[in-house]
C-alpha cells in the first residue's frame, strides 16, 4: 500500500485492514510510517508491516517489491500511489521536474508491477490499482505535470491489463477528484499564491466546481480501490474508476 501513512493511502489501508488483508504500508519517512502502522494494527486482530522506500527512485521501488514478497511469501494486491508532482502550468514545468516526475508517477510504479505482475500471475490472483488523477480525464492547466505523465501512466495500465487478464490479474486506475488531504491543501496554497487570492476563496471556488459541492474524504477513495482489489471485482479490468463527486465533464 504506497503512501499508507497518510491522506488517500492511508484511507484506503484503513479499509484493506478492515477487509482482513495482511497490508504493508510504504513511505519515505519512518517514524511517520511505524506510528501509522501501530494505529493500523490495533484493533485489527494482526499486525500492519511497513516498509521505508521512494517510488521515485525506480530500482529502491523495485527492491520494495521484492522486499514485501520475501517477507510475506508474496505479493497478491499492488496499490500504487504516492505524492503528487509539484504545480505549474506547462511550460513553468523544469526539465528537473519533468524527470522527477517521471520517475515518481510512471517508472517507479512501471517497476513495481513489473516485479509483482510474474508472480500475481503465477498464483492465478493478481490485483494493481494505480491511483492517477481526474486530470487524465479533464485538463487541469495548473497541473500540468500531472495531466502528461498520468495519462501515459493510464496508457501503461491499460496494456498491463491485456497482458495479465487470462491469469485472474486485474490492472485499474482510480483517478479521484479533489480530497481532503495534505496534497490538496499544497495545491490550493499554490493557487492562492499565483492568483494573489485567499486559501478560502479558491478552496471555496474549487468545492463549488464540484456539483456534490464539496471535497472528496480520503476514505471515499479508499473504497473505491478496496472495491477494485476484491475478489468479487475479479471482471473489472482495464478500466478507470473516477471518484469526483461528479466533477469531471465527459459522459
Ligand atoms: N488529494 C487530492 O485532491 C488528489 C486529487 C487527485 C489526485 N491525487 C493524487 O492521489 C495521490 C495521493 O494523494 P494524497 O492526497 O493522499 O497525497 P498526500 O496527502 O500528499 O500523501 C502522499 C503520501 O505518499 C507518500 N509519498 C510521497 N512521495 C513519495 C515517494 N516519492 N515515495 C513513497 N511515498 C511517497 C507520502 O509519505 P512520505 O512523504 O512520508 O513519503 C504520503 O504518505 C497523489 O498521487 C495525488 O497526486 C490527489
Amino acid at each position: 500500500m504506497g503512501g499508507g501513512a497518510t491522506g488517500i493511502g492511508h484511507a484506503t489501508a484503513v479499509h484493506l485492514v478492515r477487509a482482513g488483508y495482511h497490508v504493508v504500508i510504504t513511505g519515505r519517512n519512518e517514524a511517520v510510517l511505524r506510528e501509522a502502522a501501530a494505529r493500523l494494527g490495533q484493533g485489527a486482530g494482526q499486525a500492519v508491516d511497513y516498509l521505508v522506500s521512494d517510488v521515485a527512485e525506480p530500482d529502491a521501488a523495485a527492491a520494495s517489491v521484492s522486499e514485501v514478497e520475501q517477507r510475506h511469501g508474496g505479493l497478491d494486491v499492488l496499490v500504487l500511489n504516492a505524492g503528487g508532482p509539484p504545480p505549474g502550468r506547462i511550460l513553468e514545468v523544469s526539465d528537473e521536474q519533468w524527470q522527477s516526475s517521471f520517475g515518481l508517477l510512471l517508472l517507479g510504479p512501471l517497476r513495481m508491477a513489473r516485479q509483482a505482475l510474474p508472480g500475481m500471475a503465477a498464483r492465478g490472483f493478481g490485483r494493481v490499482v494505480f491511483v492517477t488523477s481526474t486530470a487524465v480525464r479533464q485538463p487541469q492547466p495548473d497541473l500540468a505535470a500531472s495531466v502528461v505523465l498520468r495519462s501515459a501512466v493510464t496508457a501503461a495500465a491499460k496494456l498491463l491489463s491485456l497482458d495479465f487478464a487470462a491469469h485472474g490479474v486485474t490492472v485499474n486506475c482510480v483517478a479521484p477528484g479533489p480530497t481532503a488531504t495534505e496534497r490538496r491543501r499544497q495545491i490550493l496554497t499554490s493557487r492562492a499564491q499565483a492568483t494573489g487570492r485567499s486559501y478560502d476563496d479558491v478552496d471555496a471556488q474549487d468545492a463549488a466546481s464540484v456539483p456534490a459541492r464539496r471535497a472528496g474524504h480520503p476514505e471515499e477513495i479508499g473504497a473505491a480501490v478496496a472495491f477494485l482489489v476484491s475478489a468479487d471485482a475479479g471482471y473489472v479490468n482495464g478500466t478507470v474508476l473516477t471518484v469526483d463527486g461528479g466533477r469531471t465533464e465527459t459522459i
